[in-house]
């Protein structure tokens, strides 16, 4: 009897609403005045819905932020699956990880970032993290809680897309130092050592470790050591991302080098570290954040406000993908075979960029297209203008941002002679 008394209490009460109009239930809505947001990659507006609307079956997408094998397919290292299979194998409990995760990942992260013989493991304090995003994350919380100079941090221009929101949510202010030259295709390097050197002593500065998303432009070791020496003088601390190490050059060290250059001039810096392009952990969400402290001292005290910091917003992190990473990082034959699939991705982009400039070259294109080659990782910034970008799309189904940067991992040897085509026909 009263079950069949709430169903036609319910019944009525949908009836009634259903009799309502749209804006007088919106009126009456808890979330009335949510206002619809932005869309949150302002770079692609409307790439993804183009490109799956578009029926013409040889189009390419340049678009996708993630790695895709020569045949366009999204890639799982086969080291992966064999660390995987060991993983499910050994039927591990499902168990709470600590507040700063799995201890074998966050030990052999440090030791791939800093370099197993580094002055700074003795002192770093480490947590996992929800992937490269989420040690962004934690990194700026502390600053935000800790940092005792101005709470900003300066960003290149351009930057990854998130870092302004990730930086400025946590309660930064956001600035940014000049990086990219349009007119060269390059690096602005005058530009970005008068920025260091013109901000107030004892700035937040943010780098690229390797492989700058979304230019590809990168500094090169000489001009890492002028950088490191403008810090140094001008007392800023250094804030390190470093999301692509091995997958950039195909060399984990090389990758390295800006980081562990800093580390041993005696730097005050931090590092967030992802494990979703180089071991193509994306949806794992595998990270690491870090402090280099200048003592163990003083590490046991950053660990602890790390841990403060960590345990409100999430508690502990997975442990799936952390520990995937661990097997393959404390496993020597894995390690070995890993390093060789890293390399093979990062090779295939190198091959791709120098293939997409040799076809434009045999087209006969006047233009200079070496920074193709010269710049580094899974992005390419064409120099393309929106127009010609739109270009590219509207007329020769090619999508990508219309920046002008490109997705290499979305260039395959089957579709790289069509692209350069359709650039040489945008852009002569
Ligand atoms: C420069 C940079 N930092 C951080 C990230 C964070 O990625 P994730 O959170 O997937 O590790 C990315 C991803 O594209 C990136 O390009």
């Amino acid at each position: 009897m009263q079950a069949m008394l709430s169903t036609a209490i319910r019944r009525t009460a949908v009836r009634r609403t259903a009799a309502l109009p749209l804006n007088a239930l919106r009126a009456g809505s808890t979330w009335a005045n949510v206002p619809q947001g932005p869309p949150l990659t302002p770079r692609y507006p409307g790439i993804t819905e183009a490109f799956k609307a578009d029926k013409f079956e040889q189009k390419i997408n340049l678009g996708v932020g993630a790695y895709r094998d020569d045949k366009g397919k999204p890639y799982v290292l086969p080291s992966v699956r064999v660390a995987e299979q060991k993983i499910v194998e050994e039927k591990l409990n499902k168990e709470y990880a600590g507040i700063t995760g799995v201890p074998e990942f966050t030990k052999a992260a440090a030791v791939l970032a800093y370099g197993a013989d580094s002055p700074a493991l003795s002192r770093l304090a480490i947590t996992q993290s929800i992937s490269g995003t989420g040690a962004l994350r934690i990194g700026a919380a502390f600053l935000q809680r800790f940092f005792p100079g101005d709470k900003k941090i300066y960003i290149p221009t351009p930057s990854w897309a998130n870092h302004g929101a990730v930086f400025s949510d946590a309660g930064l202010q956001v600035e940014k130092y000049r990086y990219y030259n349009c007119d060269t295709i390059g690096l602005d390097f005058e530009g970005m050592l008068a920025d260091i050197k013109a901000a107030p002593k004892g700035s937040v500065f943010l780098f690229h470790a390797c492989a700058h998303n979304p230019t590809g432009i990168d500094p090169t070791p000489e001009q890492w050591r002028e950088i490191s020496t403008a810090v140094k003088q001008a007392g800023h601390f250094s804030f390190f991302d470093m999301a692509y190490q091995g997958f950039a050059s195909g060399d984990i060290h090389k990758d390295a080098f800006a980081l562990r250059h800093f580390v041993a001039e005696g730097h005050d810096l931090c590092l967030a570290q992802s494990f979703a392009k180089n071991m193509g952990l994306y949806g794992e969400r595998v990270g690491a954040f870090s402090v280099v402290a200048s003592s163990p001292e003083e590490r046991a005290r950053i660990d602890s406000q790390i841990k403060i910091l960590v345990r409100p917003m999430y508690s502990n992190p997975p442990v799936h993908g952390a520990r995937i990473a661990a097997e393959i990082l404390t496993t020597p034959a894995l390690y070995d075979q890993w390093l060789a699939e890293v390399k093979g991705m990062a090779d295939r982009i190198i091959t791709m960029r120098a293939l997409l400039k040799q076809n434009l070259e045999k087209l006969g294109s006047a233009h200079d297209w070496s920074h193709i080659t010269s710049q580094i990782g899974m992005f390419a910034y064409t120099g393309l203008s929106a127009e010609q970008m739109d270009k590219l799309a509207k007329e020769f189904s090619v999508y990508a941002t219309r920046d002008g940067r490109i997705s290499v991992s979305g260039i395959t040897s089957d579709n790289v002679g069509r692209l350069a085509e359709a650039i040489y026909k945008v852009k002569g």
